[in-house]
């Protein structure tokens, strides 16, 4: 028998998300006889990721709604093969999946919607897992922004898994950034650890003030994860000939309204800006150039990765609702708590 835990969707949230819109399952349930090309994985770690909570919308204002009753489905998630019907999966093979949050899944590599990569034994999990996040920020940004050296870069959520490395690509490619964060700490960090030239703290700065401050000459690339007031804020003070790269509007994920737009469009006509939207897997065919440069750049010391570890599968719910109220420094992964010491690779 197997113990298996699941977090499944319980009910859509009116408005923020709230604890009681998951629930909780736990069951032994026989070990499952596989049919060929499956295999059984145990699920070992999770990433809790902004985008995840679009999901968890209705069929129609989510592009990937989760049903209701079924397990929650997260971005990257490190598990290992524990049963193979599949003779390229054999046990102990270490796998990144688009994970769900339960202790055990079921998959068919071959034919799964869900991308299932095996990872060489050379690989960490971990850093296969904060690969798709840093693949975002460098497309997003060399590709749809398109910074030239020299020129001012702003990124929204400077903190984030992603605009981490919006921030340090930016000053690898030679341009001035500009970090934008909520509180001391997360602009501290963003500063100090990741490099940005200065940062504004949306939470107690008014951002359209300091950007006029920091970018007399205005706004060149805008990289945003945010939306909102804080894309309105930028456009204020946009460059002749701006590129804003829209990479996502968490500010109007935690709420069942769609995310509104700008307020003033003439700006974007007299300035003659480019704002253009982007979903990281239309760069999908050239995935092994940008691993390829941030693999160097990282063990040139250029570019720092911070994850921010939870332990314990039950903390699941908590750890992703805390995204939404600037809780995690760092990629937010959640630890299943299961004793991985004999696999230092998923450490
Ligand atoms: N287009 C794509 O292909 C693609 C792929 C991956 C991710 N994304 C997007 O990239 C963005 C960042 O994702 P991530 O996974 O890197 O984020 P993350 O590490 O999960 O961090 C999310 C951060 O967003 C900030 N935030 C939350 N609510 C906010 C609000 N109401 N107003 C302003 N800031 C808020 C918080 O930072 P503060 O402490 O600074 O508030 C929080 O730490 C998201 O919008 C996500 O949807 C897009």
């Amino acid at each position: 028998m197997l113990h298996n835990r699941q977090w499944l969707l319980k009910s859509r949230p009116k408005g923020a998300l709230r604890l009681d819109n998951f629930e909780f399952c736990e069951q032994d349930i026989p070990e499952p006889d596989l049919k060929q090309g499956q295999i059984l994985v145990r699920n070992l770690m999770f990433t809790c990721a902004a985008t995840m909570r679009t999901w968890i919308n209705a069929p129609g204002h989510s592009n990937r709604s989760i049903d209701l009753g079924t397990p929650i489905r997260g971005t990257a998630g490190g598990s290992q093969v524990v049963k193979s019907n599949h003779p390229r999966f054999p046990v102990g093979t270490r796998v990144m999946i688009l994970s769900l949050w339960e202790d055990y899944s079921v998959l068919e590599p071959d034919t799964s919607p869900m991308p299932v990569l095996a990872q060489p034994p050379e690989v960490k999990i971990i850093e296969a897992m904060r690969n798709l996040n840093s693949c975002t920020a460098y497309f997003g940004l060399l590709r749809v922004g398109q910074p030239q050296a020299g020129e001012t870069v702003v990124v929204s959520a400077a903190g984030s898994s992603v605009g981490s490395m919006v921030v340090q690509i930016a000053k690898i490619a030679g341009c001035r950034v500009i970090g934008i964060a909520g509180g001391h700490d997360k602009c501290d960090l963003v500063v100090k650890e990741f490099g940005a030239d200065a940062a504004i703290d949306y939470k107690h700065e008014n951002v359209s003030a300091r950007l006029k401050e920091l970018c007399p000459k205005g706004v060149d690339v805008f990289f945003d994860n945010v939306g909102g007031d804080i894309l309105n804020a930028v456009i204020d003070n946009i460059a002749v000939k701006g590129r804003v790269a829209v990479c996502g509007q968490v500010a109007a994920y935690d709420s069942d309204a769609p995310a509104p737009g700008l307020r003033d469009m003439m700006k974007v006509i007299y300035r003659s800006v480019t704002i253009r939207g982007f979903a990281m897997n239309e760069f999908m065919q050239d995935a092994d150039t940008a691993r390829a440069d941030i693999k160097r750049w990282t063990e040139e010391g250029r570019l720092k990765h911070r994850e921010d570890i939870r332990i314990g599968f039950e903390n699941l719910p908590h750890a992703f609702m805390g995204l939404f109220k600037g809780e995690n420094m760092g990629t937010l992964i959640v630890k299943s708590g299961e004793p991985d010491e004999g696999n230092p690779s998923f450490q």
